[in-house]
């Protein structure tokens, strides 16, 4: 029998206190059809990272990107301009593009050749009107256009013409990174790498730190757990902060100087901010970390990687920025282990539901709570920690 995942008894665990509460059933992370309905409500539902600007940000360039139901191509016009698009002809519905390509002037139809300007008119239709189509005018027939908007260097689509502006989906967080100015960031490096678990169960094992001492005892010494406090106001995303980034014997974080004119707390912190629904989005003083999550299926998952660096240090020799990088590589790996680790009891396991550390695992909670949002149609931006919760979740203010 397939669940009601729109029910009230579905996601009653999750929907109780935190103190109370049930973590989310295994079925959310293995049943086919629970993926194929959290595609419709999430990823055709909601904002969805799709890719860091600064890889789109050339004229010519145009991205394919797979989003819930759809496949989106984002192009960058000769104005400079972002724009998102729905891959397909609008002659007979070809898809038009099944990689990334740059230096484009037109996007170019395989089938008949129809070509679009970077801005989506249709601009070449050749030998259609030979003999004359009844009531055709080229200016009826542009791609069919997907809101786009631009986060902290970060492109984002959505599907849903319901949903409110990224800039109220993610409430304070852009006052919260605003000293950073992250849109003029440029990536240094990236990658893809896809990986046997549930995709929820990576953004999950991101926003908690309660395995830290154990899945990543290096990480630990540069991100101890005592210097960890809470991030996270209101808005869709789950947040925490290093507070400061500790040196200790390694300094693999700090090797490159840090970006000019931050304040006394971002020159000190790593911020940790899980953007719902796909992306983990880490800034240091000199680097950011971002991981796009693309669902393949329940058990598969691609992550999209890249490092981004300030302005001040674009021209940092590759030795230096080597250290970050290879960290970054070794704390992810582990993080994979364990999620794949974590999929497959979960698939066998016989699992039923489990329970939250409050101390250490509230944004789990908060998520669950945003994905069943948006399985019941719940349009509502979870707010931020009221003033006691320090006592449930961490031992006081942020030191700056
Ligand atoms: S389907 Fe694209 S030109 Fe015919
Ligand atoms: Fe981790």
């Amino acid at each position: 029998m397939v669940s009601d995942y729109t029910s009230d008894e579905f996601w009653s665990g999750i929907r109780r206190p935190v103190e109370h509460a049930a973590t989310m059933p295994a079925e959310v992370y293995t049943s086919p059809a629970f993926f194929e309905a959290e595609q419709r409500a999430v990823f055709d539902g909601g904002w969805v990272g799709v890719a860091c600007a600064a890889d789109v940000a050339i004229p010519g360039t145009v991205l394919v990107r797979s989003m819930g139901s759809r496949s989106i191509l984002l192009s960058c016009g000769r104005d400079g301009e972002i724009r998102g698009f729905l891959n397909a002809c609008r002659h007979r519905g070809t898809e038009l593009l099944d990689c990334d390509t740059s230096d484009l002037h037109m996007i170019r139809c395989p089938y008949h050749r129809w070509g679009y300007g970077l801005d989506g008119t249709l601009v070449a239709t050749p030998k259609f009107t030979e003999v004359p189509v009844e009531g055709f005018d080229p200016d009826d027939y542009p791609l069919k256009p997907v809101r786009i908007d631009t986060f902290a260097g970060i492109v984002f689509a959505c599907l849903d013409p319901t949903i409110a502006p990224l800039t109220e989906w993610f409430g304070d967080l852009a006052e919260k990174l605003s000293g950073y100015g992250l849109d003029r960031w440029s990536v240094r490096a990236g990658g893809t790498v896809e990986i046997e678990a549930n995709w929820k169960l990576l953004t999950e094992n991101y926003q908690e730190y309660y395995h830290l001492t154990w899945v990543h005892p290096e990480l630990a010494k540069v991100s101890r757990v005592k210097d960890h406090y809470r991030f996270q106001g209101s808005g869709m995303y789950c947040g925490q902060t290093t507070t400061p980034v500790s040196g200790d014997d390694r300094n693999d974080w700090l090797a490159m100087p840090a970006a000019p004119g931050l304040g006394p707390s971002d020159s000190q912190s790593g911020r940790h901010i899980a953007l719902f629904p796909n992306v983990m989005l880490s800034v240091l003083p000199n680097h950011a970390f971002v991981i796009l999550l693309e669902p393949l299926s329940p058990s598969r998952t691609r992550e999209r990687y890249a490092w981004l660096l300030p302005p001040s240090a674009e021209s940092i020799p590759e030795a230096d920025f080597e250290l970050t990088k290879t960290f970054w590589i070794d704390v992810n790996n582990e993080d994979i282990d364990i999620c794949e680790r974590s999929q497959r009891g979960l698939a066998r396991g016989g699992f039923s539901e489990g329970r939250y550390s409050v101390r250490f695992e509230e944004p789990l909670h908060r998520f669950a709570n945003m994905i069943a949002d948006r399985f019941q149609r719940i349009d509502r931006i979870p707010a931020g920690d009221d003033a006691d919760s320090s006592v449930r979740f961490g031992d006081g203010v942020l030191p700056l």
